[in-house]
């Protein structure tokens, strides 16, 4: 035990008493939140992990001498104190601490350590711009609110351990350093020492090892595990992140999502004290983008796209008919009862909105009292503007937006319109939670600008058993054995059944352009584990950041992550990356060019 606390043992967390232990006598530790000097008397709120306790020091039961080292102390001060719990003064009550109706009267302290004025309050709701706080998170983290997104993670953390656990599964760890492998993500490389010019790569997830552990038949495996991708970062990205990883052998897609919703019950009532109904709605991926515009939709809310594009496809509106004839349609969100709430100048700011989404423009219909307003009903027969209000339910007071485009383009400007309209319109529900899964993604997605095909998911995923014959005859249209899970909006988990076959994964690389040569040197390791008797598997992952940050209400994934970094992708409190002496680079065999 150091010097300064000899003689002193804590025998509670602040927070610890409660009104059984008056008489008590105590001894607490922590920091100075608040003091308030009344003069003979001063009242600080120690705080610590499990919260704050109000302490007094009273001229009459301190010495002279100790009273005025007591006034001497200041915010974020660590001290430690032993003294009688009491029951406080009515008037001094506060039903909004979980303590708050009994307080530590100071018969001795110490002082521990002192600080300096923090940079920012030390208090939840503070206003303070997030580099500052992002500098000193060791201060941040003192904060209540950030202290309980960690406790949350926590138990989502141990929550998987036990229920993963009980169903059977090992948690086994996965090398950091591995070889760097094309598609998806770009790789953050580690030099070699050893092997002048090779590099290692750090993991954008374990798939390759899960699966070979699945060769290996340790049948259930699951690891909480920190992966790496050099991508642009965004509110719920970062470039070190971790994953919830999983992987099961002797199982179909049914057998995958029965053990992931029982996770999921699992990780909703331990983590926040929620109930969730099971089974989880399942959407095709077709069905969700023609309703929602979006593969990972939020059906907390209506607003569902609508298909005209048989009523526009003959229609005057070259606009219309032309994207129709080019294999694009006309899709439209009837926004109800936004007559009244847009004027002309919002309709204009939400045509200029769904242009960041490559829309070319978007044509509306107000339905008004004094009858229909639009820029495009001049160009349409009555008969068909009848059918385009008939098929979207239009009424009086609705305005109608309309984008004629490939799907792409429609999909994705209505999708974020429609969630632009919800919350400008307030309709999105507050603490609930909308699960759900979307299954059959299509296997592949074409890459336009490389003139070739490139895996929706990633290149180790089965194509559904019927559409395996399309590999060869229109791979765009083959269906893959893979699913994602959305909450609110938001993908936290995606994964598929497995390609288990050496002449499928060999063909499935050829179609994404991989001569059999590169796709023995990239991927031959797992292709000739596949040579002895690997069993059917399949598995998922889930962002724990992620998942932490939907289920603690954050708005930030930063929040989630003890020591997280900015956008672009350095840490301000370690100031990483940064340049390393010469003599590291020339063991490395590395020229950096200035
Ligand atoms: P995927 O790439 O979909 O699948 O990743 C799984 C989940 O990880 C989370 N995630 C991220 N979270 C924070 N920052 C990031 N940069 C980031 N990237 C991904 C998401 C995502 O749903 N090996 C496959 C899984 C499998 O097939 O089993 C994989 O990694 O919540
Ligand atoms: P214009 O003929 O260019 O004046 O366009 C008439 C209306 O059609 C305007 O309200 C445009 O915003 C709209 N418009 C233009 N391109 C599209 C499109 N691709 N989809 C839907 N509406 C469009």
């Amino acid at each position: 035990m150091s010097e300064l606390l000899m003689g002193w043992k804590r025998t509670h967390l602040c927070a610890e008493p409660a009104i059984e232990s008056v008489g008590q006598e105590e001894v607490l530790m922590g920091w100075v939140a608040r003091r308030r000097d009344l003069g003979a008397l001063i009242f600080v709120d120690l705080r610590d992990r499990s919260g704050i306790m109000q302490i007094v020091f009273d001229q009459g039961d301190l010495s002279a001498e100790d009273f005025a080292r007591a006034e001497h102390i200041r915010n974020e001060f660590c001290i430690a104190v032993k003294g009688q719990i009491v029951k406080r003064d009515p008037e001094t009550v506060n039903e909004k601490l979980a303590t708050g109706y009994i307080e530590l009267r100071v018969s001795e302290f110490k002082l521990l350590s002192k600080s300096e004025t923090p940079p920012f309050y030390i208090e939840d709701d503070v206003n303070v711009q997030e580099m500052l706080r992002l500098k000193h998170r060791y201060l941040d983290l003192r904060r209540p609110e950030m202290q309980e997104t960690l406790r949350l993670r926590h138990r989502l953390a141990k929550a998987t351990r036990d229920y993963f656990d009980e169903n059977g599964f090992m948690e086994i760890e996965t090398p950091m350093l591995g070889k760097s492998t094309p598609e998806g993500a770009r790789d953050y490389l580690v030099p070699s020492r050893v092997h002048p010019g090779a590099f290692y790569a750090l993991p954008q997830s374990p798939q390759l090892y899960k699966q070979l552990l699945m060769v290996s038949g340790m049948d259930r495996y699951f690891q909480i595990v920190k992966c790496f991708r050099d991508e642009d970062l965004r509110a719920d990205r970062q470039p070190e992140f971790t994953q919830i990883d999983v992987e099961m052998s002797f199982v179909d897609i049914d057998d995958v999502l029965s053990i992931n919703e029982g996770l999921i019950k699992r990780l909703f009532k331990e983590g926040i004290g929620a109930d969730i109904k099971l089974p989880l709605k399942r959407l095709t991926y077709k069905e969700a983008m023609a309703r929602f515009g979006s593969d990972k939709p939020d059906t907390r809310f209506g607003l569902e796209l609508c298909d005209i594009s048989d009523i526009a496809k003959g229609c005057g509106f070259q606009v219309f008919s032309g994207a129709v004839e080019k294999g694009g349609s006309v899709r439209a969100i009837n926004a109800k009862g936004c007559v009244e709430k847009f004027a002309r100048r919002e309709i204009d700011a939400l045509v200029d909105f769904v242009k960041i989404y490559r829309a070319k423009g978007m044509a509306w219909i107000s339905v008004t009292n004094e009858g229909l307003k639009s820029p495009i009903t001049k160009f349409l027969t009555e008969d068909e503007t009848n059918a385009i209000l008939s098929r979207l339910n239009a009424e009086i007071g609705d305005i109608l937006f309309f984008i004629a485009d490939s799907d792409d383009i429609v999909f994705d400007s209505l999708g974020n319109l429609r969630l632009e309209l919800a919350k400008k319109l307030d309709l999105i529900p507050e603490g609930t939670f909308d699960l759900l899964w979307v299954t059959e993604f299509p296997l592949l997605e074409w890459d336009a600008e490389n003139k070739r095909f490139s895996a929706k998911h990633h290149p180790f995923t089965s194509p559904m058993d019927e559409d395996i014959p399309l590999l060869d005859t229109d791979p765009g249209k083959a269906r893959a054995k893979a699913y994602d899970i959305v909450l609110n909006g938001t993908e936290i988990g995606g994964g598929s059944i497995r390609i288990h076959s050496v002449e499928l994964q060999e063909k499935m690389l050829g179609v994404l352009g991989f001569s059999k040569e590169r796709a023995w040197q990239s991927f031959g390791f797992l292709m000739e584990a596949f040579k002895f008797g690997p069993p059917p598997h399949g598995g998922i992952a889930y962002g724990l950041d992620r998942l932490t940050m939907l289920l603690g209400n954050r708005t930030s994934i930063r929040d989630t992550i003890a020591f997280p970094k900015i956008q672009n992708a350095a840490c301000p409190l370690t100031d990483a990356p940064g340049e390393v002496e010469a003599k590291q680079l020339r063991e490395l065999h590395i020229n950096v060019r200035n």
